[in-house]
This record gives structure tokens, sequence and C-alpha cells, in this order.
């Protein structure tokens, strides 16, 4: 069984570091067709099932790397810098380490996220992935994606997927040592695809997803079934990515997501992430689908709403969420 930095170690691979002056990298956040919900290794961070995403264009997080006069990191978030002893910079201390070479420079760390996170959008998994993107590039490693997928992941598993644009594959691998756990670019492009951000809540959702998938696995009986649910899934949105399919694509979407609450609720004691305005805008979509309109709903361990539909229907449901963000992921 590998450490997490003997597994980063093997990811990099002996690549000799060339350290930059300083380096800054973006990546986009990503929203899950077909969730990922559970982990078959808790040090390495390697997913129980395999995932699909779409990213979201150019919302995301920019990430600077550079060399720090001192001997400690700093760590500067939105334009403020941190206490060393703050989760936040804790956890970016930990991730960075994982990358280090021998004799590396503490580091000046900033980073900016362009959606706000109380949006609900996934910022853990555009800020993992720039700042491996980021640390790569000051470290000279010069590592291919399919490597920076796999460091990412192990910040957090959507992470993995951040690393690329449009539509991104996670395959959660067989192998102990987590080396054919990755994500892939898949070659499929829907330039009318929007998503549309409903914000319900803006509290800090009441568990964190890595606790929530602990807890959904070991007390929930629906969640046996959800390995064979994502294997049926993916199958359809792949059906549905091939053949241009809209209705398949989005029906399918927010199966899984509705089926992956589904498994929280059945926990034992129950997992609710969801606000009673969540459940309020799932009616409101599909009572308009009902009544012809064409957008689903998919929703993360939080209480806010994503919604896909394709631009011919954006007046219409901007009229039906005023307050929606819309994002177009392939522009
Ligand atoms: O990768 P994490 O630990 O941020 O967990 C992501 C969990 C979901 O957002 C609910 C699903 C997903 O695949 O993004």
């Amino acid at each position: 069984m590998l450490t997490r930095k003997e597994y980063a170690e093997k990811i990099i691979n002996g690549k000799k570091a060339d350290i930059q002056n300083g380096s800054k990298a973006f990546a986009p956040a990503n929203i899950a067709l077909c969730k990922y919900w559970g982990k078959r290794d808790k040090e390495l961070n390697l997913p129980l099932t395999d995932s699909l995403s779409v990213s979201m264009g150019n919302c995301g997080t920019l990430t600077s790397v550079k060399a720090a006069p001192g001997k400690e990191n700093i760590i500067i978030f939105n334009g403020t810098e941190l206490s060393a002893s703050s989760p936040f910079a804790e956890k970016i201390n930990r991730f960075a380490a994982l990358m280090k070479p021998d004799k590396g420079p503490a580091l000046e760390i900033a980073t900016e996220n362009n959606i706000p996170t109380a949006a609900g959008a996934a910022s853990s998994a555009s800020g993992f992935a720039a700042l491996t993107l980021a640390l790569d590039s000051f470290y000279g490693y010069g590592l291919g994606s399919r490597e920076l997928s796999m460091l990412a992941g192990i910040g957090s598993r959507s992470a993995s997927r951040s690393i690329f644009t449009g539509f991104v594959y996670n395959h959660r691998g067989q192998r102990i040592d987590g080396m054919d756990a990755f994500s892939e670019k898949l070659p499929y492009e829907w330039p009318e695809m929007r998503l549309g951000l409903v914000t319900v809540s803006s509290e800090k959702k009441c568990m964190s997803s890595g606790k929530g998938m602990e807890h959904t696995a070991g007390t929930s009986i629906l969640y046996e079934r959800w390995p064979s649910q994502v294997e049926r899934d993916m199958e359809l949105i792949l059906k549905a990515l091939n053949e241009k399919n809209f209705e398949l694509l989005g029906k399918t979407s927010e199966n899984n997501a509705l089926s992956m609450h589904a498994c929280m609720l059945s926990s034992n004691p129950p997992l609710i992430y969801w606000e009673p305005e969540t459940l309020a805008v799932i009616k409101t979509v599909s009572k308009a689908r009902n009544e012809g309109l064409s957008c689903y709903v998919t929703i993360d361990a939080g209480a806010n709403v994503k919604l896909i539909f394709e631009k011919k229907d954006e007046n219409v449901i901007t009229g039906m969420f005023p307050g929606i963000r819309v994002i177009s992921p392939f522009s």
C-alpha cells in the first residue's frame, strides 16, 4: 500500500525539477453528469466508480506560484493572505508538499476563484486542478495531462476532471497502486449546451463530500446498487453524446444525480443536502418539462441546483429563474 506522497512520486516518475521564477495556471470548474460518490481507496483518494463531467468554460480558478522569501508557505485566497492554520491553507500546503522536490523553496501560492463559491459550483475541483498545473510548471516537471489528472485526483477526485475542458471521463482504474485511475477528454463538442446555476442557499454544506460519501457507503443499503446505476448511466450518456441526443443526455444525468441523493437520503442517519427551495426548483423544472420545455436538473453535495438545457431555451429559462447564472461550456 502506497502513501499519498509515494503515489505522487510514482506519478512524477523521477522527472527532475527545473525551478522557474513563477507560474500561473487556470483550470475550469466542472459539473458531473454521471457522479462520483464513494472511494475504493481513502489514502490515495481513488474512486469506486467512473464519472463523467462537462467543464464550466471560463468559470474556474486562476492560481500563481512563486518562491516565498521565508521558510513558510504563504497562501493568498481571493487577494487575502490566510493564516497558516486555516483549514483552506492547510489543505493547500498538504497538497503542495506532494509535488515538492527535495530542497524546493517555500512557496507563495495565490489563488482566485471567478465563480462565487456560494453559487454551488465545484471550486475544489478547479482549485486543485489549477494548483496542480501551476506547481507542475513552477517546478518545470513538464508532466503529461494524464499524470496531471492523476495528481489532481489526490486533492479531490472531481479535480482530476478539471485538468481538461469539455466532456471529461474519469476512470476508476483497477490497480491497487492507482496508476490506472486517470481522466481523459472525450472527443465531443456541444456548442449549444448551456448550464444554469440556480443558487438557493449560500450556507456551507452540512457535511463535506468526503465524509458524506463515507457515511453513505457505510450505512445505505441502496448504495449497494450505485455502481450498477453508474455503469448503466455511463453507457446511456456516451450513447447520447455519440448521437447528440439531448433528451437522453438530460434525462440520464438528472436520474443519476437524483439516485445519488436517494442513496444519501437512505443512509442512517439520513444525509440531506437539500433545502426546501431545492425541491421547489426540481418541481418547477419537471412541471415545465411536462409542458414541453427541454430542461433537466443536476445537484451535487449541496442545496444548489444546476440546470442543463440548450441555447434555444435560454430566454425562457432565465425568465423562470431570474437570479440564474448561465454558462456556455464550449465558448
Ligand atoms: O471530488 P470531490 O471530493 O469534490 O467530490 C465530488 C462529489 C460530487 O460533486 C457530488 C460529484 C462529482 O462527481 O463531482
